[in-house]
C-alpha cells in the first residue's frame, strides 16, 4: 500500500516521501480502515520537524493522526465494527496518511450518515478535543464567558461553536482579518487579532473588567502568559494546544505568582480514550471509552439540532499532503484541511 512516510526531519516537503509499505495488521481491540479521507492536524507539522515529543517514533514512519474510512478488517473483539464508516485515530497517533490504517476501536466513532466524507473527517477530532477542553475539564456553563485562542483553526472553530451552543458568550482570537470574520461566523461575539492588538486588555475592556471564565488555549507560550491578565477570579485556563511553539510543553516559565494571586486555575487537556485506561502513575491519564461515548452522544445531539457543524476549510488530494501541511504552518488554513484518497 502507499503511505506518506517521514524519512528525515525538516519542513514537510523535505521530510515526507510517498512510499510503498506493508499494510498494518489489526491486533486485539483494533480495526483496520480503508482510507477515504484524512484530516490534517497541526501536530503533524511538528512531527515533520521532529519536535513533537508526544508522537516521535523512529524514522521512517507514516505520518497522520486522523482517518475517515470503512472498516475492512478487525482484530479479536472488534468484529462488530466490520463494514462501518468510522472516523478514527491511528494507533499511537501516527500512520493515518496511508491507504490502510490500524487504530484502537476505543478511539473510533461511527460517522453520522448525514455528513459527507470530508465533513465526517472534519467532525470527530476537533469537536472531541474542544468538548473535553470546554466541558469535561473547563466546566463551562451557560452565561459564562469563554475565550478561544486560534479560533479560526480546526479545534478553535469547534470550540467557538460549542461555547456558543452551550449559551456562553464567546470571545475569539485569530491572526488575520479573514480569520476574524470566520470566528464571528462560527458564533464568536467578539473577535480580536492577537497579532496586532493587546488581546488581554481588549478582553478586560469588553468584559467591563470582569474577565473570562474559561480559556481554551490552543497556542501556549506568551499567549498563555498574557491570558493570565484577563482571567476572572475562579476562572479556568485549559492548556489544550501549543501551536505557537510545541517546545513550551516541556519548558519552565509558568510562574505560580499570577496564578495564586489571580485566584484562577490552570489545567491540562488530553483527548484520548481507552477501554481500560492505565492506572494513574504512568504519566498519561486517558479517559475511559464511556466518556468518549458520552461526548459523541452530546455532539450528535447538537449536530442534529443544527447548533454545530464541521468546518471543512479546504479539500485537496492525498498527493498534496506536504504542500497542505506547509499552508497550515504558514497559518493560512481555516477549519480542517481534508485530503481525499
Ligand atoms: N489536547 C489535545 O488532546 C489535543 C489534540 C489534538 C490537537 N491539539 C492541539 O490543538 C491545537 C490546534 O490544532 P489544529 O490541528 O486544529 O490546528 P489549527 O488551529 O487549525 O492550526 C494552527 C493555528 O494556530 C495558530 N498559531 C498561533 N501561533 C502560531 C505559530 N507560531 N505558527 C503557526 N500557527 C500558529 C494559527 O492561527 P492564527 O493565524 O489565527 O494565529 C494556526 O492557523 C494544536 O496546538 C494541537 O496540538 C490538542
Amino acid at each position: 500500500m502507499k503511505a506518506w512516510r517521514v524519512v528525515r526531519h525538516g519542513n514537510p516537503s523535505t521530510a515526507l516521501e510517498w512510499l510503498d509499505v506493508e499494510p498494518p495488521e489489526p491486533g486485539p481491540g483494533q480495526i483496520r480502515v480503508r482510507t477515504v479521507a484524512t484530516a490534517l492536524n497541526y501536530n503533524e507539522v511538528d512531527g515533520c520537524y521532529g519536535r513533537y515529543r508526544t508522537v516521535d517514533p523512529p524514522l521512517p514512519y507514516t505520518l497522520g493522526m486522523e482517518v475517515l474510512g470503512h472498516v475492512e478488517a478487525t482484530g479479536p473483539g472488534c468484529e462488530t465494527w466490520q463494514g462501518r464508516r468510522v472516523a478514527a485515530t491511528a494507533s499511537g497517533a501516527f500512520g493515518a496518511h496511508a491507504e490502510l490504517v490500524v487504530g484502537d476501536a476505543a478511539m473510533a466513532f461511527e460517522s453520522p450518515e448525514g455528513l459527507s466524507d470530508p465533513q465526517a473527517a472534519a467532525f470527530f477530532f476537533p469537536f472531541h478535543v474542544a468538548h473535553v477542553s470546554l466541558f469535561e475539564r473547563g466546566h463551562l456553563q451557560a452565561g459564562e464567558t469563554l475565550l478561544v485562542h486560534a479560533g479560526a483553526g480546526g479545534v478553535g472553530s469547534a470550540a467557538i461553536q460549542l461555547g456558543a451552543a452551550c449559551g456562553a458568550r464567546v470571545i475569539a482570537t485569530a491572526g488575520s482579518p479573514h480569520k476574524l470574520d470566520a470566528c464571528r461566523e462560527f458564533g464568536a461575539d467578539i473577535a480580536i487579532d492577537y497579532r496586532t492588538e493587546d488581546f488581554a486588555q481588549r478582553v478586560v475592556d469588553e468584559t467591563q473588567g470582569r474577565g473570562v471564565d474559561v480559556v481554551c488555549d490552543l497556542v501556549g507560550g506568551t499567549v498563555t502568559q498574557q491570558s493570565f491578565r484577563c482571567l476572572a477570579p475562579g476562572g479556568r485556563l485549559m492548556m489544550t494546544g501549543f501551536s505557537g511553539g510545541i517546545e513550551a510543553e516541556d519548558e519552565g516559565g509558568l510562574l505560580p505568582r499570577p496564578i495564586i494571586f489571580g485566584n484562577f486555575s490552570v489545567g491540562g487537556v488530553l483527548m484520548a480514550y481507552a477501554d481500560k485506561p492505565l492506572p494513574v502513575g504512568h504519566g498519561v491519564n486517558v479517559w475511559p471509552r464511556s466518556t468518549g461515548d458520552a461526548v459523541q452522544r452530546h455532539l450528535l445531539e447538537w449536530l442534529d439540532a443544527g447548533l454545530i457543524r464541521p468546518v471543512v476549510g479546504r479539500v485537496a488530494s492525498s498527493s498534496d499532503l506536504p504542500v497542505e501541511l506547509e499552508r497550515m504552518e504558514a497559518r493560512e488554513t481555516v477549519g480542517r484541511t481534508i485530503l481525499e484518497w
